[in-house]
């Protein structure tokens, strides 16, 4: 879906088609010079980050596995609690392995302040974090963040992924949601 065929309900673009393809080769290309040689796990959040990681992925000239997880945050509607449920864990051990977590968006840093806390105990030899949206304004709380796509405004954004919903996951771009939809 483009922005065209939802233009009624978007107020803006915020991250076009082109600018997502230059930025996911640029974030690919960190990611190789730092991982050569090493036993990388990416690990993807369900299910937001499906395209970030479709695309990431197939930039990476590094061999990767690929694995996912389902997580809820308890607490009522859009606030996060910060208490997380995991609906779908890990398939393979991560013990000894080099993780990058890969995630459409942080917004409290509550999902991934959990998520990097978890991995950890597991018992990888590393976790990092590369997100292809950030929202400063938004966090809660501080997480170490090695690579991000966009700083974006606390805006309520859809597309790339990002649903509302369940609604524009399938978007090209990262675009507003025009308030007249939620309220
Ligand atoms: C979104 C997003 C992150 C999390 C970030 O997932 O994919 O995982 O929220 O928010 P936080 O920084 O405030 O913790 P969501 O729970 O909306 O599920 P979804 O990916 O299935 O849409």
């Amino acid at each position: 879906m483009n922005f065209e065929s939802a233009k009624s309900q978007l107020t803006k673009v915020l991250v076009t088609e082109e600018q997502i393809k230059t930025r996911v080769a640029e974030l690919a290309a960190e990611i190789d010079a730092k991982y050569q040689g090493k036993e990388v796990v990416l690990v993807g959040v369900l299910k937001g980050a499906i395209m970030f990681m479709a695309d990431l992925s197939r930039a990476l000239s590094i061999p990767t596995s690929m694995d996912w997880m389902a997580l809820s945050s308890y607490g009522s509607g859009t606030v996060s609690s910060g208490v997380i449920r995991i609906r779908k864990d890990l398939d393979a051990e991560i013990h000894g392995k080099h993780v990058i977590i890969v995630e459409d968006i942080i917004d409290s840093g509550l999902t991934l302040s959990w998520l990097q806390t978890t991995l950890n105990s597991r018992g990888a030899a590393s976790v990092e974090v590369v997100a292809f949206l950030r929202k400063p304004a938004a966090a809660k709380v501080e997480v170490p963040v090695w690579l991000v796509g966009y700083d974006i405004p606390n805006e309520f954004v859809v597309g790339y992924g990002l649903d509302y919903n369940e609604q524009y996951r399938t978007l090209n771009c990262v675009a507003v949601l025009d308030p007249k939809v939620y309220s």
